[in-house]
């Protein structure tokens, strides 16, 4: 019976990867419905068992880590994306600190990412995937790296942190020429 249905799904999957038309498989599909009734219970259960500070919209990942050591300290603005093993943290056992962490709104916090203690992320940012960040970023920047630095300035993010393509960005060179996330890099920011 398993395996009958294990085959059904392989046969049905590889017929949609032929089509150009379907961009997501139908298990995806069901999925992500069941995780948009998921989503508003999920940001109940932060804010009122744990206390901290999740705006109505933002969406956080099962597997994502939102520090409970000092749940107050942390606060994610409206329609952001905290994605898959990503961790937010608000507090740093080594140095005895409590920090609060704070991610704006419209942003995108990519699979895996580190958000240190204390690290404000603006408004409409995008953090890649596996960045540790370690430094406050400015609004409408893209991010990544260890520590993550600031690739691109002035960008646009709609709803969950998509990227909206018609806004212009001010590319900022990779590698060692890029621009670490400074207070100098803050007061350039794009509002
Ligand atoms: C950060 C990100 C948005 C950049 O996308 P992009 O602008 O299309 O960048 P590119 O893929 O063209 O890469 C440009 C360069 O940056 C590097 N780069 C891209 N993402 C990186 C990351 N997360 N960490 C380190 N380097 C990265 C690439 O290797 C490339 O380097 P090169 O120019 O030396 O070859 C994307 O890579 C990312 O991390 N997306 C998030 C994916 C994710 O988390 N998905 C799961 C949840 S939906």
């Amino acid at each position: 019976m398993a395996m009958a249905l294990c085959c059904l799904i392989k046969s049905f999957r590889i017929m949609q990867s032929g089509s150009h038309a379907l961009r997501y498989s139908w298990p995806t599909k069901i999925r992500t419905s069941l995780y948009k009734k998921l989503i508003g219970l999920v940001r109940l259960y932060y804010n009122r068992v744990w206390g901290m500070h999740i705006a109505e919209g933002a969406r956080i990942s099962l597997t994502a880590k939102l520090d409970k050591t000092y749940p107050d300290g942390l606060h994610i603005g409206t329609y952001s994306a905290v994605t898959f093993r990503s961790s937010v943290m608000t507090h740093d056992f080594v140095n005895g600190v409590h920090l609060q962490t704070r991610i704006g709104a419209y942003c995108f916090i990519g699979a895996g990412a580190l958000i240190m203690p204390g690290v404000t992320v603006g408004d409409h940012c995008i953090v890649g995937a596996g960045s540790v960040v370690l430094r406050d970023v400015p609004p409408h920047s893209l991010v990544f790296g260890n520590p993550a630095r600031v690739m691109e300035k002035g960008i646009m993010t709609g709803e969950f942190g998509r990227r909206l393509r018609n806004a212009e960005a001010t590319p900022v060179a990779h590698g060692s020429d890029s621009v670490p996330i400074t207070d100098a890099a803050l007061s350039g920011a794009a509002s």
